[in-house]
């Protein structure tokens, strides 16, 4: 949500600073802007829309200069205009600053400068954060003994309640870049005779792989050729470095038109990655490197929280039925958003897992946080390497899905659905599950890369379907057991990208209100698997066409459905019960993708929507 990427260094700060809000548009994309040192002084570039909009607007010198702050806004205090766009300007012109998070006391802090003569432009609170440096900055003294820019941003910071990632610029330190964090993620990179600052490394991973994670409330002193980390409270901070083990390829398109195609289609390749090297010798289980908890610990868990947002949440709710169905463990899922506030009465035996591609949601975060702060040992299933999550948890497991970039998550949910049936498979071979079924469970692991790449050969057939149902305004996704939580994330999709109406349903609920809105114009997916509750489907499926609605069947192939039941059939193969939800999504992306396409919208930029979302 909202990108910033800052840099110092070389005469190069535009082009690299563009660069880099264009590989983090996913992240928000109202309005982007910039100020760069270019030649006289420094100059400031905003515009609503797309970054395409402000590099339209760029000139020749802004792309150079050393110094520039820059960002890519997801609107949350005032509607999308150039006047609330980042960066802002102090009043009197001596704070540059963009701004990711939310200041919750910015209405005190505006009346408390407006009283001292500072004026403002936007309706955001990052205005009112930009002006009380100025205010600190202006009381500073300028003896030399103390950079008057770094204290003014550090004495400010204190005041703030709230959360931020910032990146801030003084006309009067043009060899200084500020940057700090508190509950919004900013990344140091450091290059040769160049630093940047980024909200997100894939941002920066085209100028250097070497980087810093700040911790919240750290702020970072960025020269050309040095940087040093103290805390708000001015204590000082070792920088640990870490090398990102990143494919900058991944944030390009290739031969595909959009991101989410491109990873709908990469699912063979995550998922294989996901697995490689996690299986025992002897092919009877899976485990782990980073559990941090030994098979006698997990032995004692008698319950296991899972805590979410999104699609990570119906992650969460897969890996509900699967957990409890082959480990025989109990388990809870919570929206993380709920959770944090809810002071939720846990046994100490509890495990509390947290699933986040992006590692920086911040409701997971702050649920996670308070999971820890009540003695619970946590997990983090994660896809992103060194993310707030990943790193504040007590063990965790990477999804090594490779970065996922289209807002609607594809690969990363089929790989957190995978983490979480080796996960099962692992805790339930710890128990009673048997040497025998654990054979079988991790030999239908193995085949699932294949088995994606069968289904994604029928992209054409699923093409002309969504094609005949991208007229609809409503759709309905049904489906029994491990289908519900796949019918919820097909809903999602489809509303997500397209703008239908969907609603996701356990199919026999629908009985219960849903069905009174079927009918010839509101048709519905059903998503059916061999098994015992088949025949129960196939009598769903009966009571939708009793009422003219129109039915998209996606079936394992085993499923013997009867001739001219159902208006369209899409089958996956034949499979084992725990790979089912994986094999399963595969088909509702690719039809929420092609209606989306269908309907003229844009599947990678969906309205109001952003990727990884910072703010409460
Ligand atoms: C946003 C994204 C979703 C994602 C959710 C949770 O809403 O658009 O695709 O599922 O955040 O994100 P996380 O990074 O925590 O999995």
């Amino acid at each position: 949500m909202c990108g910033i990427v800052g840099y110092i260094g070389l005469d190069r700060a535009g082009s690299v600073m563009l660069d880099g809000l264009k590989r983090l548009e996913y992240r928000g994309y109202d309005s982007s802007g910039m100020v760069v040192s270019a030649g006289k002084g420094f100059e400031q570039i905003k515009r609503t829309g797309r970054v395409v909009k402000l590099e339209e607007s760029l000139k020749e010198p802004q792309l150079g200069g050393n110094l520039g702050i820059s960002h890519t806004r997801w609107a949350t205090h005032g509607d999308v205009s150039e006047a609330n766009a980042h960066p802002h300007t102090s009043s009197d012109g001596k704070i540059s600053l963009v701004h990711n998070g939310v200041i919750e006391n910015y209405n005190g802090m505006k009346d408390f400068l407006a009283g001292k003569g500072y004026t403002f432009q936007s309706e955001t609170d990052s205005e009112a954060l930009c002006n009380l440096i100025a205010y600190h900055y202006d009381k500073e003294p300028k003896d030399g003994k103390k950079n008057p820019f770094h204290e003014a941003v550090r004495k400010s910071l204190r005041h703030v309640e709230g959360t931020y990632g910032i990146a801030v610029v003084c006309p009067d330190f043009p060899e200084d870049l500020i940057g700090a964090r508190k509950g919004s993620p900013l990344i140091v990179g450091i290059g040769k005779g160049e630093h940047l600052l980024a909200s997100d490394v894939s941002a920066i991973t085209h100028c250097t792989q070497n980087v810093v994670y700040l911790d919240d409330n750290e702020v970072v002193h960025l020269k050309k050729d040095n940087f040093s980390i103290s805390t708000v409270s001015s204590k000082s901070v070792e920088a640990v470095i870490h090398k990102v083990d990143w494919d900058t390829s991944e944030a390009e398109l290739g031969d595909y038109d959009h991101f989410m195609q491109k990873e709908i289609f990469e699912q063979p390749t995550s998922l294989e990655n996901g697995m490689r090297g996690r299986f025992s010798d002897d092919g009877s289980t899976a485990f782990f490197g980073g559990l941090n908890l030994n098979p006698q610990e997990l032995c004692q868990i008698d319950r296991i929280l899972f805590l979410a947002c999104g699609t990570a949440w119906h992650s969460c709710l897969v890996a509900e039925y699967l957990i409890e169905r082959f480990a025989r463990i109990p388990v809870e899922v919570e929206y993380a958003s709920e959770f944090r506030y809810r002071n939720a009465p846990l046994d100490k035996n509890t495990l509390v897992v947290a699933i986040s591609q992006s590692g920086e949601t911040i409701d997971t975060l702050g649920a996670l946080r308070e999971a820890k702060r009540k003695g619970f040992r946590t997990l983090a299933i994660n896809n992103s390497v060194g993310s707030t999550i990943a790193r504040e948890s007590d063990g965790g497991i990477y999804q090594h899905a490779g970065s996922e970039i289209g807002v609607a998550s594809t690969k990363a949910f089929t790989s957190q659905i995978m983490i979480c049936a080796m996960l099962a498979l692992y805790l339930g071979r710890l128990r009673d599950l048997s040497y025998g079924d654990g054979v079988q469970i991790v030999n239908a692991l193995k085949k699932l890369p294949e088995q994606v790449k069968e289904i994604l050969k029928q992209n054409d057939k699923i093409a002309a379907v969504a094609k005949k149902f991208a007229k609809y305004e409503d759709c309905l996704f049904l489906g029994r057991q491990l289908m519900f939580p796949i019918a919820l994330e097909g809903a999602l999709k489809l509303k997500e990208i397209s703008y239908i109406h969907a609603e996701g349903y356990p199919a026999a609920e629908m009985k219960h209100g849903p069905i009174a809105l079927i009918c010839e114009d509101c048709p519905s997916v059903f998503l059916v698997t061999s098994g015992e509750t088949f025949s129960k489907s196939l009598a769903n499926v009966q009571e939708v066409k009793a009422r003219k609605g129109k039915v998209i069947c996606i079936a394992t192939e085993d499923c013997d459905i009867p001739d001219g039941l159902v208006d369209e059939t899409i089958l996956v193969p034949e499979c084992h019960e725990i790979v089912k939800p994986i094999l399963m999504s595969i088909p509702i992306q690719l039809f929420s993708y092609h209606v989306a396409l269908e309907r003229g919208c844009d599947v990678d930029k969906p309205r109001n929507l952003a990727k990884s979302v910072t703010v409460e």
